[in-house]
Protein backbone atom coordinates (compact mmCIF):
# COMPACT_ATOMS: atom_id res chain seq x y z
CA UNK A 1 0.00 0.00 0.00
CA UNK A 2 1.55 3.51 -1.05
CA UNK A 3 2.33 5.89 2.23
CA UNK A 4 0.55 9.35 1.43
CA UNK A 5 3.36 11.10 0.56
CA UNK A 6 4.53 8.94 -2.09
CA UNK A 7 0.75 8.74 -3.48
CA UNK A 8 1.56 9.47 -7.81
CA UNK A 9 -1.02 11.58 -8.51
CA UNK A 10 -2.10 10.31 -12.06
CA UNK A 11 -1.99 6.10 -9.91
CA UNK A 12 -4.46 8.01 -7.79
CA UNK A 13 -6.90 9.55 -10.13
CA UNK A 14 -7.24 6.13 -11.61
CA UNK A 15 -7.55 3.71 -8.45
CA UNK A 16 -10.40 6.37 -7.93
CA UNK A 17 -11.35 6.16 -11.45
CA UNK A 18 -12.65 2.22 -11.00
CA UNK A 19 -15.29 3.85 -8.78
CA UNK A 20 -17.97 3.78 -11.57
CA UNK A 21 -20.36 6.54 -11.14
CA UNK A 22 -23.26 8.67 -12.84
CA UNK A 23 -22.45 11.96 -14.62
CA UNK A 24 -24.14 15.28 -13.66
CA UNK A 25 -24.23 18.35 -14.65
CA UNK A 26 -24.76 20.66 -11.46
CA UNK A 27 -26.18 24.41 -12.05
CA UNK A 28 -26.99 27.86 -10.35
CA UNK A 29 -27.41 31.07 -11.39
CA UNK A 30 -25.56 34.37 -10.28
CA UNK A 31 -26.71 37.58 -8.41
CA UNK A 32 -26.52 39.56 -11.69
CA UNK A 33 -28.70 36.59 -13.58
CA UNK A 34 -25.37 34.87 -15.43
CA UNK A 35 -26.29 31.34 -15.57
CA UNK A 36 -22.81 29.04 -14.38
CA UNK A 37 -22.70 24.78 -14.72
CA UNK A 38 -20.08 22.35 -14.13
CA UNK A 39 -20.11 18.77 -14.81
CA UNK A 40 -19.57 17.05 -12.09
CA UNK A 41 -19.50 12.92 -11.01
CA UNK A 42 -18.60 13.42 -7.18
CA UNK A 43 -22.65 13.83 -6.67
CA UNK A 44 -24.05 11.19 -3.95
CA UNK A 45 -27.15 10.78 -1.96
CA UNK A 46 -26.83 11.41 1.77
CA UNK A 47 -30.14 11.34 3.37
CA UNK A 48 -33.50 9.86 2.42
CA UNK A 49 -35.19 11.90 5.15
CA UNK A 50 -34.78 14.85 4.73
CA UNK A 51 -33.92 14.12 1.21
CA UNK A 52 -30.24 15.50 0.80
CA UNK A 53 -27.76 14.94 -1.81
CA UNK A 54 -24.03 16.27 -2.15
CA UNK A 55 -21.47 16.72 -5.00
CA UNK A 56 -18.07 18.51 -4.35
CA UNK A 57 -16.10 21.33 -6.82
CA UNK A 58 -12.49 22.22 -7.12
CA UNK A 59 -11.63 25.27 -5.16
CA UNK A 60 -10.03 26.66 -8.63
CA UNK A 61 -13.16 26.38 -10.54
CA UNK A 62 -14.44 29.75 -11.64
CA UNK A 63 -18.08 29.04 -11.07
CA UNK A 64 -17.06 28.62 -7.39
CA UNK A 65 -17.86 32.00 -5.61
CA UNK A 66 -21.52 31.82 -7.46
CA UNK A 67 -22.65 27.93 -5.76
CA UNK A 68 -21.06 29.29 -2.62
CA UNK A 69 -23.71 31.91 -2.72
CA UNK A 70 -26.40 30.37 -3.95
CA UNK A 71 -29.45 29.42 -2.22
CA UNK A 72 -30.54 26.77 -5.12
CA UNK A 73 -28.54 24.50 -7.12
CA UNK A 74 -30.10 21.83 -9.33
CA UNK A 75 -28.38 18.41 -9.72
CA UNK A 76 -29.22 16.75 -13.88
CA UNK A 77 -28.06 13.09 -14.00
CA UNK A 78 -27.43 13.26 -17.74
CA UNK A 79 -29.05 10.22 -19.90
CA UNK A 80 -26.23 8.06 -21.73
CA UNK A 81 -27.44 10.49 -24.96
CA UNK A 82 -25.99 13.67 -22.92
CA UNK A 83 -22.12 12.81 -23.19
CA UNK A 84 -21.77 15.67 -25.71
CA UNK A 85 -23.22 18.29 -23.41
CA UNK A 86 -21.45 16.52 -20.31
CA UNK A 87 -18.50 17.59 -22.46
CA UNK A 88 -19.80 20.88 -23.14
CA UNK A 89 -20.26 21.51 -19.20
CA UNK A 90 -16.44 20.28 -18.13
CA UNK A 91 -14.83 22.86 -20.04
CA UNK A 92 -14.09 25.96 -18.56
CA UNK A 93 -14.53 29.57 -20.43
CA UNK A 94 -17.42 27.80 -23.60
CA UNK A 95 -20.35 29.60 -24.03
CA UNK A 96 -21.79 26.79 -21.43
CA UNK A 97 -25.57 27.14 -21.77
CA UNK A 98 -25.59 28.70 -25.75
CA UNK A 99 -29.31 28.47 -26.81
CA UNK A 100 -29.65 25.61 -24.75
CA UNK A 101 -33.41 25.88 -24.16
CA UNK A 102 -34.37 25.37 -20.09
CA UNK A 103 -37.35 24.01 -18.15
CA UNK A 104 -39.02 26.53 -14.89
CA UNK A 105 -38.06 25.15 -11.66
CA UNK A 106 -38.58 26.40 -8.26
CA UNK A 107 -35.70 28.48 -8.45
CA UNK A 108 -34.31 30.24 -10.84
CA UNK A 109 -31.30 27.82 -10.66
CA UNK A 110 -31.45 26.96 -14.95
CA UNK A 111 -32.75 23.27 -15.07
CA UNK A 112 -31.95 21.69 -18.44
CA UNK A 113 -34.33 19.08 -19.85
CA UNK A 114 -33.64 15.29 -21.65
CA UNK A 115 -32.44 14.32 -18.23
CA UNK A 116 -32.98 11.03 -16.23
CA UNK A 117 -33.71 12.56 -13.64
CA UNK A 118 -33.29 16.19 -11.51
CA UNK A 119 -32.90 17.02 -8.46
CA UNK A 120 -33.90 20.72 -7.23
CA UNK A 121 -32.04 21.57 -3.91
CA UNK A 122 -32.29 24.55 -1.52
CA UNK A 123 -28.09 25.01 -0.44
CA UNK A 124 -27.80 23.50 2.95
CA UNK A 125 -24.31 23.38 4.09
CA UNK A 126 -21.15 23.52 2.67
CA UNK A 127 -17.60 21.70 3.84
CA UNK A 128 -13.99 22.03 3.29
CA UNK A 129 -12.86 19.04 1.51
CA UNK A 130 -9.05 19.45 0.73
CA UNK A 131 -8.73 21.41 -2.73
CA UNK A 132 -12.52 20.91 -3.05
CA UNK A 133 -15.56 22.36 -1.61
CA UNK A 134 -18.36 19.94 -0.42
CA UNK A 135 -21.99 21.03 -1.43
CA UNK A 136 -24.75 19.49 0.39
CA UNK A 137 -28.21 20.28 -0.44
CA UNK A 138 -31.69 19.61 0.83
CA UNK A 139 -33.91 18.08 -2.29
CA UNK A 140 -37.50 20.45 -2.76
CA UNK A 141 -38.50 18.88 -6.29
CA UNK A 142 -37.60 16.18 -8.09
CA UNK A 143 -38.40 14.17 -11.49
CA UNK A 144 -37.10 11.54 -13.29
CA UNK A 145 -37.70 9.58 -16.81
CA UNK A 146 -37.35 6.27 -18.07
CA UNK A 147 -33.91 7.33 -20.28
CA UNK A 148 -31.23 4.63 -19.35
CA UNK A 149 -28.33 6.82 -17.82
CA UNK A 150 -24.70 8.33 -18.64
CA UNK A 151 -22.20 6.29 -16.49
CA UNK A 152 -18.47 7.53 -16.23
CA UNK A 153 -15.63 4.64 -15.16
CA UNK A 154 -11.87 4.53 -15.64
CA UNK A 155 -11.57 7.73 -16.76
CA UNK A 156 -14.40 7.23 -19.91
CA UNK A 157 -18.05 7.60 -20.29
CA UNK A 158 -19.98 4.29 -20.28
CA UNK A 159 -23.14 2.73 -20.16
CA UNK A 160 -24.86 0.80 -17.76
CA UNK A 161 -25.58 -3.45 -18.83
CA UNK A 162 -27.58 -5.52 -16.69
CA UNK A 163 -25.57 -8.44 -15.61
CA UNK A 164 -27.02 -11.93 -16.96
CA UNK A 165 -27.55 -14.53 -14.41
CA UNK A 166 -24.34 -16.85 -13.89
CA UNK A 167 -24.43 -19.23 -17.43
CA UNK A 168 -21.85 -22.29 -17.46
CA UNK A 169 -18.79 -20.90 -18.78
CA UNK A 170 -18.12 -24.87 -20.54
CA UNK A 171 -20.21 -26.60 -22.76
CA UNK A 172 -22.45 -28.30 -20.79
CA UNK A 173 -23.83 -31.09 -23.31
CA UNK A 174 -20.64 -31.42 -25.45
CA UNK A 175 -19.53 -34.87 -26.00
CA UNK A 176 -16.03 -33.85 -26.60
CA UNK A 177 -13.86 -32.81 -23.62
CA UNK A 178 -11.37 -30.69 -26.00
CA UNK A 179 -14.39 -28.99 -27.86
CA UNK A 180 -14.39 -25.06 -28.07
CA UNK A 181 -17.62 -25.07 -28.56
CA UNK A 182 -19.87 -23.21 -25.67
CA UNK A 183 -22.36 -21.55 -25.12
CA UNK A 184 -20.57 -18.30 -24.14
CA UNK A 185 -19.01 -18.22 -27.97
CA UNK A 186 -19.77 -15.11 -29.32
CA UNK A 187 -20.29 -17.12 -32.79
CA UNK A 188 -22.89 -19.31 -31.24
CA UNK A 189 -24.64 -16.21 -29.63
CA UNK A 190 -24.96 -13.67 -32.31
CA UNK A 191 -25.93 -16.43 -34.78
CA UNK A 192 -28.61 -17.51 -32.67
CA UNK A 193 -30.13 -14.17 -31.35
CA UNK A 194 -29.99 -13.49 -35.27
CA UNK A 195 -31.65 -16.47 -36.33
CA UNK A 196 -34.57 -16.15 -33.72
CA UNK A 197 -35.12 -12.76 -34.27
CA UNK A 198 -35.13 -13.43 -38.14
CA UNK A 199 -37.68 -16.01 -37.70
CA UNK A 200 -40.09 -13.36 -36.29
CA UNK A 201 -40.41 -11.88 -39.49
CA UNK A 202 -39.64 -14.73 -41.82
CA UNK A 203 -43.23 -15.15 -42.12
CA UNK A 204 -43.65 -11.54 -44.25
CA UNK A 205 -40.54 -12.68 -46.14
CA UNK A 206 -42.41 -15.39 -47.21
CA UNK A 207 -45.70 -14.17 -48.15
CA UNK A 208 -43.80 -11.24 -50.01
CA UNK A 209 -41.71 -14.13 -51.51
CA UNK A 210 -38.21 -12.74 -51.09
CA UNK A 211 -35.51 -14.70 -50.23
CA UNK A 212 -32.60 -13.80 -47.74
CA UNK A 213 -30.70 -12.22 -50.72
CA UNK A 214 -33.85 -10.35 -52.17
CA UNK A 215 -34.15 -8.86 -48.62
CA UNK A 216 -30.69 -7.64 -48.13
CA UNK A 217 -31.22 -5.97 -52.08
CA UNK A 218 -34.74 -4.55 -50.97
CA UNK A 219 -33.76 -3.08 -47.74
CA UNK A 220 -30.34 -1.30 -49.22
CA UNK A 221 -32.08 0.05 -51.63
CA UNK A 222 -34.55 1.24 -49.19
CA UNK A 223 -31.84 3.32 -47.43
CA UNK A 224 -30.19 4.61 -50.60
CA UNK A 225 -30.60 4.16 -54.30
CA UNK A 226 -29.94 4.45 -56.70
CA UNK A 227 -27.09 2.35 -56.81
CA UNK A 228 -25.03 -0.08 -59.94
CA UNK A 229 -24.91 -3.64 -59.45
CA UNK A 230 -21.21 -3.40 -58.74
CA UNK A 231 -22.47 -1.00 -55.60
CA UNK A 232 -25.20 -3.60 -54.71
CA UNK A 233 -22.66 -6.54 -54.74
CA UNK A 234 -19.99 -4.69 -52.16
CA UNK A 235 -22.47 -3.38 -49.84
CA UNK A 236 -24.06 -6.59 -49.17
CA UNK A 237 -21.10 -9.21 -49.46
CA UNK A 238 -20.48 -9.39 -45.92
CA UNK A 239 -23.56 -11.26 -46.32
CA UNK A 240 -22.11 -14.18 -48.18
CA UNK A 241 -25.43 -13.54 -50.60
CA UNK A 242 -24.44 -14.01 -53.98
CA UNK A 243 -25.76 -10.73 -56.07
CA UNK A 244 -25.39 -11.27 -59.81
CA UNK A 245 -26.57 -9.89 -62.79
CA UNK A 246 -28.43 -12.29 -63.14
CA UNK A 247 -30.42 -11.78 -59.47
CA UNK A 248 -31.48 -8.55 -60.11
CA UNK A 249 -32.84 -9.22 -63.41
CA UNK A 250 -35.17 -11.45 -62.25
CA UNK A 251 -35.69 -9.14 -59.28
CA UNK A 252 -36.80 -6.48 -62.18
CA UNK A 253 -38.83 -8.94 -63.85
CA UNK A 254 -40.57 -9.33 -61.18
CA UNK A 255 -41.76 -5.56 -60.30
CA UNK A 256 -39.26 -4.98 -57.42
CA UNK A 257 -36.56 -3.42 -58.91
CA UNK A 258 -36.26 -1.13 -61.91
CA UNK A 259 -33.76 0.62 -63.89
CA UNK A 260 -33.06 4.06 -64.35
CA UNK A 261 -32.96 5.60 -67.57
CA UNK A 262 -29.38 6.09 -69.16
CA UNK A 263 -27.26 5.35 -66.17
CA UNK A 264 -28.65 1.84 -65.71
CA UNK A 265 -28.58 1.78 -61.69
CA UNK A 266 -30.78 0.32 -59.66
CA UNK A 267 -33.44 1.93 -57.47
CA UNK A 268 -36.76 0.32 -56.15
CA UNK A 269 -40.05 -0.58 -58.59
CA UNK A 270 -43.34 -0.08 -56.87
CA UNK A 271 -43.78 -3.72 -55.64
CA UNK A 272 -40.41 -3.48 -54.22
CA UNK A 273 -41.11 -0.48 -52.09
CA UNK A 274 -44.13 -1.88 -50.71
CA UNK A 275 -42.67 -5.45 -50.42
CA UNK A 276 -39.59 -3.71 -48.55
CA UNK A 277 -42.39 -1.65 -46.26
CA UNK A 278 -44.30 -4.41 -45.04
CA UNK A 279 -41.10 -6.54 -44.16
CA UNK A 280 -39.17 -3.80 -42.28
CA UNK A 281 -42.87 -2.59 -40.17
CA UNK A 282 -42.70 -6.97 -39.54
CA UNK A 283 -38.90 -6.49 -38.15
CA UNK A 284 -39.88 -3.44 -36.30
CA UNK A 285 -42.61 -5.40 -34.46
CA UNK A 286 -40.29 -8.07 -33.88
CA UNK A 287 -37.39 -5.74 -31.93
CA UNK A 288 -40.55 -3.98 -30.18
CA UNK A 289 -41.75 -7.22 -28.88
CA UNK A 290 -37.71 -8.32 -27.48
CA UNK A 291 -37.38 -4.60 -26.49
CA UNK A 292 -40.36 -4.70 -24.25
CA UNK A 293 -38.91 -7.98 -22.21
CA UNK A 294 -35.51 -5.93 -21.90
CA UNK A 295 -35.25 -2.52 -19.70
CA UNK A 296 -34.70 0.43 -22.12
CA UNK A 297 -30.87 0.17 -20.01
CA UNK A 298 -30.23 -3.05 -21.71
CA UNK A 299 -31.43 -1.56 -25.12
CA UNK A 300 -28.73 1.32 -25.07
CA UNK A 301 -26.59 -1.20 -24.09
CA UNK A 302 -26.88 -4.27 -26.94
CA UNK A 303 -27.08 -1.16 -29.61
CA UNK A 304 -23.85 0.17 -28.72
CA UNK A 305 -21.97 -3.58 -27.87
CA UNK A 306 -23.47 -4.89 -31.44
CA UNK A 307 -21.86 -1.72 -33.08
CA UNK A 308 -18.30 -2.01 -31.78
CA UNK A 309 -18.77 -5.69 -32.93
CA UNK A 310 -19.43 -4.56 -36.24
CA UNK A 311 -16.55 -2.03 -36.25
CA UNK A 312 -14.18 -3.86 -34.64
CA UNK A 313 -14.72 -6.69 -37.56
CA UNK A 314 -16.03 -4.77 -40.51
CA UNK A 315 -13.87 -6.21 -43.63
CA UNK A 316 -13.80 -2.07 -44.96
CA UNK A 317 -17.80 -2.65 -46.84
CA UNK A 318 -18.78 0.70 -47.75
CA UNK A 319 -20.05 3.41 -45.35
CA UNK A 320 -24.03 2.42 -45.88
CA UNK A 321 -25.19 5.25 -43.02
CA UNK A 322 -22.77 8.12 -42.45
CA UNK A 323 -23.14 11.01 -44.32
CA UNK A 324 -26.42 9.29 -45.66
CA UNK A 325 -28.93 12.16 -46.49
CA UNK A 326 -31.77 12.04 -43.53
C1 LIG B 1 -16.92 13.21 -15.99
C2 LIG B 1 -16.44 14.46 -15.29
C3 LIG B 1 -16.67 14.63 -13.95
C4 LIG B 1 -16.25 15.79 -13.28
N1 LIG B 1 -16.53 15.92 -11.96
C5 LIG B 1 -16.15 17.05 -11.30
C6 LIG B 1 -16.50 17.22 -9.93
O1 LIG B 1 -17.14 16.38 -9.31
N2 LIG B 1 -16.10 18.37 -9.32
C7 LIG B 1 -15.40 19.35 -9.98
O2 LIG B 1 -15.06 20.36 -9.38
N3 LIG B 1 -15.07 19.20 -11.30
C8 LIG B 1 -15.44 18.08 -11.97
N4 LIG B 1 -15.15 17.94 -13.30
C9 LIG B 1 -14.45 19.03 -14.01
C10 LIG B 1 -15.38 20.22 -14.21
O3 LIG B 1 -16.54 19.86 -14.93
C11 LIG B 1 -14.70 21.36 -14.95
O4 LIG B 1 -13.51 21.68 -14.32
C12 LIG B 1 -15.65 22.55 -15.00
O5 LIG B 1 -15.82 22.94 -16.34
C13 LIG B 1 -15.20 23.72 -14.22
O6 LIG B 1 -15.98 24.81 -14.65
P1 LIG B 1 -15.72 26.31 -14.25
O7 LIG B 1 -14.23 26.48 -13.99
O8 LIG B 1 -16.22 27.08 -15.44
O9 LIG B 1 -16.53 26.55 -13.02
C14 LIG B 1 -15.56 16.79 -13.98
C15 LIG B 1 -15.32 16.62 -15.35
C16 LIG B 1 -15.76 15.47 -16.00
C17 LIG B 1 -15.51 15.31 -17.47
Amino acid sequence: MAANQSFDPRDFRQALGAFATGVTIVTARAADGLPVGITANSFNSVSLDPPMVLWSLAKNARSLPVFAAADHWNVHVLANDQDALSNRFAHAGEDKFGALALDAGVSDAPLIPGCSARFQCRAAFQYEGGDHVIFVGEVVEYDRTPRPPLLYVTGSYALAARKAAAVASVATECEQPDAIYSENLIGYLLGRAHYQFVAGFRPTLDANALSDADFFVLSLLSVRQPLSGAEIAAHIAYTGADIGAVALESLRARGLLEHVPLSGEWRLGAKGRDAILHVLAAAKAVEADAFEKLDPMEVVGLRNLLKRLIAVTDPGLPKLWRGTPA
